[in-house]
């Protein structure tokens, strides 16, 4: 291989990424929001915003803060609805070269199962299961803080399609290489972590809360030491590949993730941020490794020195 042109590809299982550059849910919309920032054919993979079986009008605003060094979210899973997802955001995204992966999010298991049977009849080319969600039928307990729960979402999901499953874990537990070891465990492909973790602001002029929802979800750099950990905790653990999340923003943020044993990478927060930001990241690993005489991105996967 010549240095003029690494080699970016990386499988994650059976299904090969042209590059490990990733979007993150809900940070890229349905894709074709970012036509005019980024090369739609030129990333890994767009991962679109999570879809559930109706639609789900979130939560009421404000639904956003910023905070130091990232933004606290309580968007509450706003979204078109499988049906309506099917058959109008999707046609307009399968026509370029980045792989799709559908994240979905269910209220129960049989939820997930519908979403994951739906999408089976689809050209898309993965599923990610965000099983950060509640379990209504559970009392309201996460999917992804149970590990008996996580297994059995992802057992289900892998018995109602052919697609390759990713399980996005959620960082807001004790000990998140258990619950990536019970999804492996399920039949998950692959597991893509973190999701962003659980907080809060206050406005101390009004006393209350910034967010309406009082709690929401921190992301974007300020969590980039946690997110790496937990790869690096997961990676140790199982065999099924890695995809690392978590207030990357820079090519070096990737390099550390690839490093700590992560396969692929999702950009999230600096979508938000930058518009640009996935797209210039793919440019600048392939200059990364040409700069460091790298003929693979392999060569920096799991390559941690201890
Ligand atoms: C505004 C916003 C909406 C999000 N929506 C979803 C979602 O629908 N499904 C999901 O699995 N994760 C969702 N996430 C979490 C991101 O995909 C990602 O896991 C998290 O933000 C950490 O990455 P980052 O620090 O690069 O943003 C959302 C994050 C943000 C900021």
């Amino acid at each position: 291989m010549a240095l003029d042109s690494p080699e970016l590809s990386v499988s994650i299982g059976n299904w090969q990424l042209q590059n490990p550059i990733m979007t993150a849910s809900g940070t890229f919309g349905y894709g074709e929001e970012f036509a005019d920032f980024v090369d739609l054919d030129s990333l890994g993979g767009m991962v679109l915003k999570g879809i559930s079986l109706f639609p789900k009008n979130g939560n009421p605003p404000p639904r956003v803060v910023e905070t130091s060094c990232g933004m606290l979210n309580a968007i509450g899973l706003e979204n078109v609805g499988i049906d309506k997802f099917i058959n109008e955001k999707l046609p307009r995204v399968s026509r370029y070269k980045s792989a799709i992966v559908v994240n979905i999010l269910g209220d129960s298991i049989d939820e997930y199962r519908e979403l994951a049977q739906r999408l089976n009849d689809t050209d898309i080319d993965a599923i990610e299961v965000n099983i950060s969600c509640p379990n209504v039928k559970k009392g309201g307990v996460a999917f992804g803080t149970d590990h008996k729960m996580a297994y059995e979402v992802t057992r289900v999901v892998r018995q109602s399609c052919s697609k390759p499953v990713i399980m996005k874990l959620t960082p807001n537990v004790t000990d998140i290489a258990a619950i990536a070891q019970a999804v492996e465990e399920g039949g998950a492909d692959a597991v893509s972590l973190i999701n962003t973790l659980l907080g809060m602001a206050i406005d101390v002029k009004t006393r209350r809360p910034r967010l309406a929802n009082t709690v929401g979800g921190l992301s974007g750099p300020a969590i980039k030491p946690v997110a790496l950990r937990m790869v690096w905790q997961v990676a140790r653990k199982v065999s099924i590949p890695v995809i690392g999340i978590g207030g990357i923003t820079t090519v070096e943020d990737v390099v550390e993730f690839l490093l700590a044993g992560a396969s692929a990478v999702q950009v999230g927060t600096a979508n938000l941020v930058n518009p640009q930001t996935s797209g210039q990241l793919v440019e600048e690993l392939a200059d990364y490794l040409k700069s460091n005489n790298m003929a693979s991105v392999h060569e920096l996967i799991g390559a941690m020195e201890v």
